[in-house]
């Protein structure tokens, strides 16, 4: 195992991991606008476009909403739409700059009425700040202590009226009482092969890359099942296709240039490949703790956690125990190993 990386591989790590990169700040251009534009997730867009249709009915604020699941899935997207389609204003923060009562207090008071208030990374929120939240979400009322000391009081102010939509990679995290006072609770699933295709060939559409439909199912089959890292593979076929042929994206120059990236004709990156071969390799197959495992392969255990692990658990490469990670048999035969004999934490 070779923890150091040559700038080719960063290159290619940037390119699948499911996390934003700078780049992506091209994500706008391709931020589905309409529930219409949002591909798959069908159960969660139709029980959506209920509780919207009677909330707009009613001329209320919608009922808070969280939004569980991994990276990349469209969840910011989610909120923004739902936002559009309720025809209210928009109001994104994350948790990580919520520091004091009063940063919440500038939001909640500066919330026009049925806002939508997004709060991303919902999980991170500090525990004290937590408390601030309960009767905003209930009761519209937000209490704040005016001086200090002896002569300190407590005011209460009321809020207007707002929907909480938190996004969270981690809904494990979230305290009971904060998950409870969410009404609305959806979580996203990875995407299958057929709708990566279809955002595949909405996004080219957006960019202007000219793309026949085996390019895009190839780079579908290739995406671990993420929106994110469908468009950001898309793009990289296009330079690809830009030099090798005229541009035009098919099966051909997507599988090439997938090739060149060290994506696997199963999705997997090489950390993906680094994690399963430490695990078979380094460790007879498991289990193997998550932190060791981290030191291993030189990666942050978050990271595997969040970004790594959803993926090669949902495809049978990988089996969480209570004494650790451990591969499949499954996970070994896509490295080209030969299981341990009789080996008992083999799934
Ligand atoms: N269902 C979808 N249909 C079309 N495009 C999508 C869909 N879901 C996500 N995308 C695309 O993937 C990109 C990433 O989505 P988004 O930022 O909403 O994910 P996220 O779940 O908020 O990720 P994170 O957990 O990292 O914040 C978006 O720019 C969008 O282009
Ligand atoms: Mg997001």
């Amino acid at each position: 195992m070779d923890p150091i990386r040559t700038p080719g591989v960063i290159a290619a790590d940037l390119v699948h991991s499911a996390r934003p990169t700078p780049e992506d700040d091209a994500e706008r251009t391709l931020r589905p606008g309409r529930l219409d534009d949002f591909v798959g997730q069908e159960s969660v867009k139709a029980q959506l476009r209920v509780s919207i249709a009677a909330a707009r009915a009613r001329g209320e604020a919608l009922d808070h909403v969280l939004l569980a699941g991994p990276p990349g899935l469209g969840k910011t997207s989610l909120a923004r739409i739902v936002a559009d389609e309720l025809e209210v204003d928009f109001q994104p923060t994350a948790a990580p700059a919520l520091e004091r009562k009063a940063d919440v207090a500038a939001y909640l008071t500066a919330l026009e009425p049925n806002a939508v208030f997004f709060v991303d990374e919902i999980h991170r929120l500090p525990r004290a700040l937590e408390e601030t939240f309960y009767p905003a979400m209930e009761d519209h009322q937000l209490p704040i202590t005016v001086g200090a000391g002896a002569g300190a009081r407590i005011v209460t102010l009321d809020l207007p009226r707002f929907t909480l939509i938190g996004a969270t990679t981690r809904a494990g995290l979230l305290t009971t009482p904060l998950r409870d006072r969410f009404g609305i609770q959806h979580r996203l699933e990875h995407y299958d092969p057929d709708e990566l295709a279809r955002i595949v060939h909405r996004s080219a559409g957006v960019l202007g890359v000219e793309i026949e439909p085996a390019g895009a199912r190839a780079i579908a089959a290739r995406a671990r099942g993420t929106p994110r890292v469908a468009n950001r593979l898309l793009k990289r076929v296009r330079d690809y296709a830009d030099l090798r042929s005229g541009g035009r994206v098919d099966a051909e120059a997507a599988e090439a240039a997938l090739d060149l990236l060290g994506v696997d004709q199963e999705g997997l990156d090489r950390l993906d490949r680094e994690i399963l071969a430490t695990i078979c390799d380094g460790f007879g197959g498991g289990p193997v703790g998550l932190s060791t495992l981290a030191v291993a392969v030189g990666e942050e255990a978050d990271t595997i956690e969040d970004v790594y692990e959803p993926y090669l658990l949902q495809r049978g490469f990988l089996q969480r125990t209570p004494r650790g990670r451990c591969a499949t048999r499954r996970a070994f035969a896509h490295l080209g190993l030969v299981p341990p004999p009789a080996a008992t934490p083999l799934f």
